[in-house]
């Protein structure tokens, strides 16, 4: 029996932030996919199957040579189109039947992105919209983790973010979490969960951001979009400055971006990132954040881990959903939806 996909095709992934990806190659497995991505001379980015076509030694391994890349093993060279440019013996001639496949990117929003899918439907107006990465007044960086655990697990951890007052105890965590009610709605494409805490002591974190002591309304918005990438509008105004869900541009505001790229059924990679719209020319903060950013889901990948081992190490059980699960069980339900369509589409091709 096949093994059902878990993730969606013909949608665009994060293959890495823009800054990772340069001249030498970089292997990274997307969608099942072993790819290598390097950038040409242009500095336009090439992705190809991480596979020579000679002995299957990943191209990774070689060396570049101009836009080209060298096999290591026996040398044969490859062009940014993917085709073979000189063989092994050099008195050989060139078979322009040997190549590699090659993938359709993007750059957009300081990440560097690859379609999955049918490439005749590769459209960067597809591309998910992470404005706040890319908007002129915000400023945005943050960080990538490996984490062995299914993506859509990730996709739950941040829909639901009741967890912080656990897992984040001391940084974004506060009692508060827990008792306020959430709405979660489906807003056409995306799924949305929000929480309001008005009257409430600002978590150290967001006290620095402020600068000023007194009782805040807090807000967080989590917003999921297809086909995974959760962006969370989150910050504190002092209470009292008319602040509300709809309408909370009067304190201190910031976008945390997530992009989970499936790796494999069980693992992904985690793109994450803080985008603000305070204090922007202030490097310091900006990598002191990072870095507090960083430490916060560190704490996430432990226990998501965990939870993807004990998943396996319990075949007989189900997960239970709650009330605080409703906006991942949304997300999970937009991509089981998702991934049917583009199925179905396929089936519809084929016939
Ligand atoms: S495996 Fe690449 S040239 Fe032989
Ligand atoms: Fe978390």
């Amino acid at each position: 029996m096949a093994v059902e996909p878990t993730w969606i095709s013909n949608a665009w992934y994060v293959a890495g932030w823009d800054a990772e990806i340069d001249t030498a190659p970089l292997a990274r497995t997307i969608c099942g996919v072993p790819m290598v991505f390097y950038r040409r001379l242009d500095r336009s980015v090439v992705a190809m199957r991480d596979a020579c076509p000679h002995r299957l030694l990943p191209l990774s391994m070689g060396l570049r040579e101009g836009d080209s890349i060298r096999c290591k093993y026996h040398g044969l060279k490859i062009g940014p189109d993917g085709v073979a440019e000189e063989m092994p013996l050099k008195s050989e001639a060139v078979n322009r039947r040997i190549c590699v496949e090659t993938y359709v990117v993007a750059e957009k929003h300081r990440f560097v992105w690859v379609w999955i899918g049918d490439r005749a439907q590769a459209d960067p107006a597809l591309i998910p919209d992470l404005w706040p990465c890319s908007a002129e007044g915000w400023v945005f960086d943050g960080g990538y983790y490996h984490v062995a655990c299914d993506y859509r697990l990730m996709v739950d951890n941040l829909m639901d973010l009741t967890h912080e007052t656990h897992v984040h105890a001391g940084s974004i965590g506060q009692p508060e979490i827990m008792e306020a009610p959430i709405a979660t709605r489906v807003d056409g494409d995306e799924v949305v969960v929000e929480r309001w805490m008005p009257g409430i002591e600002a978590p150290p974190f967001w006290k620095e951001a402020l600068k000023r002591e007194g009782p805040v309304d807090r807000w967080q918005i989590c917003r999921f979009l297809l086909p995974s990438a959760v962006m969370i509008d989150v910050g504190v105004a002092p209470s009292g400055a008319g602040a509300t869900l709809a309408d909370h541009d009067h304190g201190v505001r910031g976008m945390v971006v997530d992009f989970m790229t499936p790796e494999s059924a069980d693992t992904h990679h985690y793109f994450w990132g803080m985008a603000r719209n305070f204090d922007i020319g202030d490097a310091g903060f900006t990598a002191r954040f990072k870095a507090q950013q960083g430490g916060v889901f560190a704490q996430d990948k432990v226990v998501l881990e965990a939870q993807q081992r004990a998943i396996k190490a319990n075949p007989e059980l189900k997960l239970s959903a709650y009330r605080i699960d409703e906006g991942g069980t949304r997300s999970r339900q937009m991509i089981t939806r998702a991934i049917k369509r583009t199925t179905t589409g396929f089936e519809r091709e084929l016939a």
